[in-house]
């Protein structure tokens, strides 16, 4: 099911994992490294939704199979592979969300709240026509709050209390049909876009007041998803992505129309253009995503800050975070992709660094896939620079094994580790002979014209050798040329070189 096409894809409710369904069957990935935590292969499916880490799964298919209808919903326990339960309906199922205490179902024309443990149901509300499944749901338990459209013709919206099951409030949140709908993790918060794409705006669960109206732009686009970041209390971040391709991250810094009038119920939205809020306060990630891809942008954790640190020095850090793995995409692409052939000219690439901006990159749709295929190991190093590069080098020794790089620099290590035993000498043995003799080549000798090193190219056999070419392309080679003249022998036994006679030595080197 490698390359199967995604037909879902959706977070938990901490944002730790993620799950995909595909043609073949489903996925479950950790958020943090990426790696692949569980799969099935077992036909088509349209929705698969996870209950915070647990092993149960709310998985619907996507009626390829006879056995995997739309209509049916199916409880999963990934540990023993089992379905727990399933549930039919009488349309297809358009989006189910979970907390510990509920389950929701969301038809064409119904959604229906059960007791998760006792898979009863609690409550059937009849909406308006939801043909894409659109609701918000916030998982915690404190603020248990499901989100509904409430009209075909305008932006409004239905909150309700999933916990006492009353319906909360009525919000008239945009003039066109809603495109999007968002609550914040403890429900404190709701945010929406519609079908025209140029706004979004966040109210207050509380008490159904508005406090941020975005633009995010000003042609019509679709918003794909909203999100806000994880927050113990209120929410600052907001993410929105759209068919342009970018991200667009709204600061809830400080609400400049937030009311403190206890209203509640339905609010008019004013629709001027002047209360969309100045733009230090919204950053955009260009060509984060290629235009027109489905995506959905979360913030998993947002790092502790100094007081000094505004929510636009997060975004500006984000943008920073991006610009690089962006450029050293393109630079890989440009290196290591001949335009005559297209193909890579490399046959591995090691990614190092010191943060998780390798992985990033190695993750990254901007990070071309040929060479994504060729990347052989990711490495941690501490250091930058030609320091931090042979430290990539040393730490990926295993994998290079067959590189003829590694090669050399073995042979020379084993050569230095010899000079530090203090038994280097260029020595060869005459095996006819049975005579030693003993060579030492001036660094100012050029190699390439060198006539001992073509009697040694022509000869070594006869003295049972093995004869190595190293370059100076590694640190250690690099060292060997320069304080060793580039040649040099590892011998097969301790030689005294007092029996040899410094005349006689400083001839032979003549
Ligand atoms: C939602 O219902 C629960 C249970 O009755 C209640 O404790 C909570 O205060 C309600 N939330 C709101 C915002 O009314
Ligand atoms: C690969 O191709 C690029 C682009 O032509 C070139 O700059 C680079 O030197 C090549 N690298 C190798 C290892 O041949
Ligand atoms: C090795 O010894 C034999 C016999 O003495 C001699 O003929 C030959 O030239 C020697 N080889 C070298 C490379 O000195
Ligand atoms: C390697 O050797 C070549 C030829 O002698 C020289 O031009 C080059 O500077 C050397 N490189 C290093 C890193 O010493």
């Amino acid at each position: 099911m490698a390359n199967q096409p995604i037909l879902c894809a959706s977070f938990n409710q901490d944002n730790s994992c993620f799950a995909i369904g595909t043609r073949g069957g489903f996925k479950i990935f950790d958020c943090n490294t990426g790696r692949l935590l569980y799969e099935r292969a077992a036909g088509a499916f349209i929705i698969v939704e996870m209950l915070f880490s647990s092993s149960l799964l709310a998985i619907v298919g996507a009626g390829e199979q006879p056995s995997l209808s739309p209509r049916r919903l199916c409880l999963f326990n990934t540990v023993t592979g089992v379905a727990l339960e399933e549930l039919n309906f009488l349309t297809s199922i358009l989006a189910v969300r979970m907390n510990k205490k509920r389950l929701i179902v969301i038809l064409q024309e119904k959604t229906f709240i059960y007791d998760i443990n006792s898979l009863k149901i609690l409550d059937t509300i009849d909406t308006v026509p939801n043909p894409k499944g659109l609701c918000a749901f916030s998982p915690s338990l404190d603020g248990s709050f499901l989100a509904l459209p409430a009209s075909t013709t305008k932006g409004s919206l239905l909150v309700y209390n999933v916990s006492d099951l009353r319906l909360h409030c009525e919000i008239d949140a945009h003039r066109s049909p809603l495109a999007v709908l968002s609550l914040s993790s403890g429900g404190t918060h709701i945010a929406t876009a519609s079908e025209q794409g140029t706004m979004v705006r966040v109210h207050l669960v509380s008490d159904a007041t508005k406090s941020y109206s975005f633009r995010r732009g000003s042609y019509p686009s679709n918003i794909f998803s909203l999100s806000f970041a994880p927050a113990e209390e209120r929410p600052d971040i907001l993410l929105a992505t759209s068919s342009s391709g970018s991200v667009h991250v709204f600061s809830l810094g400080s609400p400049p129309n937030q009311r403190s009038s206890g209203l509640l119920g339905s609010i008019k939205v004013p629709h001027t253009v002047s209360d969309a809020l100045d733009p230090a306060q919204h950053c955009i990630l260009h060509r984060a995503v290629p235009a027109g891809v489905r995506s959905t942008t979360l913030i998993r954790k947002i790092e502790k800050f100094d007081e000094t640190a505004t929510p636009e020095h997060v975004v500006l850090r984000m943008e920073k975070r991006h610009n690089y793995v962006r450029k050293a995409a393109e630079l890989a692409s440009q290196f290591y992709i001949n335009p005559a052939t297209n193909q890579p000219n490399v046959t591995g690439l090691i990614l190092a660094g010191s943060a998780d901006f390798k992985t990033e990159l190695s993750q990254s749709n901007m990070f071309d896939r040929r060479l994504k295929g060729k990347i052989l190991k990711v490495v941690d190093v501490s250091n930058g620079g030609e320091d931090g590069f042979n430290q990539a080098i040393k730490l990926s020794a295993e994998k290079l094994g067959n590189v003829k790089f590694m090669q050399e620099i073995h042979i020379i290590g084993k050569y230095f580790e010899e000079i530090s035993r203090d038994s280097g000498k260029y020595v060869l043995k005459n095996h006819s002979s049975g005579e030693t003799m003993v060579k030492i080549l001036s660094k100012e000798q050029d190699p390439e014209t060198n006539a001992e090193l073509e009697m040694l190219a022509i000869e070594y056999r006869k003295f049972g050798c093995s004869l190595e070419f190293v370059t100076n392309k590694s640190h250690e080679g690099c060292q060997f040329c320069r304080g060793f003249g580039g040649i040099g022998a590892i011998l097969r036994y301790k030689l005294d070189v007092r029996d040899f006679d410094e005349e006689e030595v400083h001839e032979d080197s003549e």
